[in-house]
């Protein structure tokens, strides 16, 4: 994922629109990062394998890594809906977020493995906290901090979530604060 260049944006179906409107709503509420998250969590939760949700070439993969197409960014920012697509065996790098975000899971299996930072005399290493298996239909939703994960397509066939971010990817590119490329344990 590029962390600096502004995302084409894309059209969307209806089903998107309604979503869109949907997450306006809940995240128009002002509540803290972590319940918003998991307001727009719920908000994805019923449009997860839809078959009217995505666009034949919002489903397409990119067999050079996993493909990111921005669906929607707020004008005033406040929350952008990505539709990530991953071919088997892609993966993110170990990262976390400038937002609180949600996802959920439209088609196929993700694994996510959580990391947290432990300091390592004058530097630091991240120690796995465990995997978490998110088949078609399962959502979550966290904030910032202690959000070190990597996300990788863990099912046979082509894999799609959808993320919420709070944050403008039209303008970011990413919802990416940092990639971690410190010793591993796990
Ligand atoms: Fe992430």
């Amino acid at each position: 994922m590029t962390t600096s260049a502004a995302l084409p944006r894309v059209d969307r179906t209806e089903r998107a629109d309604a979503l869109v409107a949907e997450l306006r709503l809940a995240v128009g509420r002002g509540l803290p990062p972590d319940l918003t998250a998991h307001l727009a969590a719920e908000c994805l939760l019923p449009h997860l394998g839809a078959p009217d949700l995505l666009t034949g070439a919002q489903l397409t993969g990119d067999a050079a890594q996993y493909r990111q197409h921005l669906l929607h960014a707020e004008p005033d920012g406040s929350f952008s809906l990505v539709a990530l697509v991953w071919l088997p065996g892609q993966h993110t790098s170990v990262h976390d977020h400038l937002s609180w975000c949600a996802t959920g899971v439209h088609l196929g299996e993700e694994t996510e493995r959580r990391y947290r930072l432990v300091p390592d005399g004058p530097t630091a290493r991240l120690v796995a906290t465990g995997d978490v298996v998110n088949p078609s239909g399962t959502v979550c939703g966290f904030a910032p901090p202690g959000d070190i994960h990597r996300v990788r397509n863990s099912g046979t066939g082509t894999a799609v979530s959808l993320h919420v971010y709070g944050a403008d990817l039209a303008r970011l590119g990413s919802s990416i604060r940092r990639v971690y490329q410190l010793p591993t344990e796990g």
